[in-house]
This record gives C-alpha cells, sequence and structure tokens, in this order.
C-alpha cells in the first residue's frame, strides 16, 4: 500500500478490525510533555488552593469562612501562605521559562502550534454539531477532528492567552514593579485571567477525567499512548496523517538496499514507527 493510498474518510470497520485496532497503539504525548502537564496541574492545584484561602476582602472574597480559617490554619499564618503560594508561582514560571528556552525548537514549531489551537472548517462544524447533540437537536456525526478536537483547541487558546498574563500580574504584584497603580491593576487582570482559566478548566478536567468516552485520552496523559481505535474514530485525521508517515516509513525502507540508511526526502516523525517496530 502507497501512503496516498491511506483511506481519507472514516468508514465503518468490520469488529475484527475494531479488534485489532484497538490492540494498537499510536504515540500521542512526548514523556516531556506528559510530566509538563502534570507538573502545571499540581502547581495550578496549589495556586488555587492558596490563592483562594489569601482573598479576605469581603468585597471579592469568594470562598467560604471555614475555608479561610483551614488554610490559615495549616500554615500558621496568611503571610506564610502567601510566601508559599509565591514560591510555587516563580518555580512554575522558571520551570516554563526552561521548557520555553529548550524545547522551543522541537515543541514550540508553527506547526505544532497550529495543530493545537488553529480551527479549521471541520473544527467549527465539529463546535456546531457538538452543541447540536448536546441539546439533542441532531442525529449528525462529529465532523474528523486532528490530534486535539476544537473544544481543546479553544481550551489550549485560553491557556495560551491566559497564563501569560497570570504569571506577569504575578510578577508584578511580587515585585512591586511600575508603581502601586499598576499593581493595583494587576491585582484586578491577575484575578481576571485565572477566572477564565478556571472556566475552561471544568470542562477540562471533567473531560478528561471523568467523561467516559475520552478515557483513552486520560490514560495518554500518562502513558504517552493511544489505542488507534480510539484516534480512528476521535481524531481521525491524525490517525490519517500517522498511518501516512508511517507507509512513508516503510516505503523509505523497502526501496533501499540491504545495509544501505534510508534517505527520505519527507523525514517523518518516528515515534508511531517505533511504537509499532517494538510490538
Ligand atoms: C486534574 C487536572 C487535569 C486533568 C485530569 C487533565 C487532563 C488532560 C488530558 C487527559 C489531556 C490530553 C488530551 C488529549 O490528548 O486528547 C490534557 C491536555 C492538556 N491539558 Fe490538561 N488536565 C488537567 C489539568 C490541566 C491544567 C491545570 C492545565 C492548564 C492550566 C491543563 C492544560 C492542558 C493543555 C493545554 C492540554 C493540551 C490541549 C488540550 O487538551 O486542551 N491541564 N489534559
Amino acid at each position: 500500500m502507497s501512503a496516498s493510498a491511506v483511506q481519507t474518510v472514516p468508514i465503518p470497520l468490520t469488529p475484527e478490525e475494531a479488534e485489532a485496532m484497538a490492540q494498537r497503539h499510536i504515540k500521542k504525548h512526548h514523556v516531556a510533555m506528559v510530566l509538563l502537564h502534570w507538573f502545571n496541574a499540581i502547581s495550578w492545584l496549589l495556586e488555587l488552593a492558596t490563592g483562594a484561602g489569601l482573598i479576605v476582602s469581603p468585597y471579592y472574597r469568594f470562598a467560604p469562612l471555614w475555608y479561610l480559617q483551614m488554610m490559615e490554619g495549616i500554615f500558621g499564618s496568611r503571610s506564610n501562605m502567601l510566601r508559599f503560594h509565591i514560591a510555587v508561582a516563580l518555580t512554575w514560571i522558571t520551570v516554563f521559562l526552561v521548557y520555553a528556552i529548550f524545547g522551543f525548537r522541537s515543541y514550540l514549531r508553527v506547526e505544532i502550534v497550529q495543530n493545537e489551537i488553529a480551527l479549521d472548517a471541520d473544527d467549527l462544524r465539529w463546535l456546531k454539531v457538538r452543541t447540536l447533540l448536546l441539546l439533542g437537536r441532531t442525529q449528525e456525526e462529529l465532523p474528523p477532528q486532528g490530534a486535539y478536537n476544537a473544544g481543546q483547541k479553544l481550551f489550549a487558546l485560553l491557556v495560551y492567552t491566559m497564563v501569560p498574563l497570570v504569571m506577569l500580574t504575578g510578577l508584578i504584584m511580587t515585585f512591586h514593579w511600575f508603581g502601586s497603580a499598576i499593581v493595583a491593576w494587576a491585582m484586578v487582570l491577575h484575578l481576571f485571567a485565572v477566572g477564565m482559566v478556571v472556566s475552561g478548566l471544568m470542562i477540562h478536567v471533567y473531560m478528561g477525567a471523568v467523561f467516559p468516552e475520552e478515557k483513552p485520552a486520560f490514560y495518554s496523559m500518562i502513558t504517552g499512548v493511544v489505542d488507534e481505535l480510539y484516534a480512528y474514530r476521535h481524531h481521525f485525521k491524525w490517525w490519517r496523517t500517522v498511518k501516512i508517515q508511517q507507509q512513508l516509513w516503510r516505503d523509505g525502507l523497502t526501496s533501499t538496499a540491504p545495509g544501505e540508511e534510508p534517505s527520505m526526502k519527507e523525514e517523518p516523525d518516528r515515534d508511531p514507527c517505533a511504537d509499532e517496530a517494538a510490538r
């Protein structure tokens, strides 16, 4: 089979095909991304828990009184809690800075950012059909999706725009940069940006950790791989790209003489093939 023969639209699978695909795995997340994601999730958990405990003004407070007292009891005082909040935040910012500097060329490439957040026509239709499905107003099939569906892309877009604002306003407040008027604005913007991320996080955590259909996505954030059947049914366009890369890789191997290095014009991502070869 040539790479161009990989099917262009999802077709119904026989039970045998579905079973075979459920047994095969393809790589979705690099180990560095898995580690960074869970480091980020733990940092957010600690920051949200202490951040909510630090807002005691009756005008802004949203945590109940018992929570504020409990948190103050755990840390001994509110200033200790603030020190902890700042220490976690500075560690979080430093890790992301290191990631941005050293991972820039591997992970922050334009095409990766485009795959994760740019919405195409299928994504826009996915958002419409998904909403109508939730309202019980259509029986239409969801359009095929890339590595991330349109909902995940919107969440990623929200995170990528709000997180720099959270970091910058946090630094302004910590080091009292630019005078007290800017610090006062930073407080409001900090709360706003965190609130925006939290609104998306509620859906993200529900979809990632609870929603039954997305269980393979949750495990992929631990093992780095998903089964092919899940990829085929939920992320068909990504599945197709991986299959084409695998086929190009095989074609490259078969067109070379024994002992000769395969020379490939279009160098594929080798991880999926490495995964398959390991089986
Ligand atoms: C307990 C908390 C969390 C759980 C269970 C969780 C779960 C997941 C899962 C399962 C994925 C993989 C999705 C896929 O490959 O299809 C993912 C990706 C991702 N997560 Fe989380 N996550 C959590 C916390 C967070 C936090 C705190 C943030 C950022 C503020 C975050 C940002 C992202 C981003 C940007 C991605 C990649 C794109 C996306 O799926 O939106 N996650 N998460």
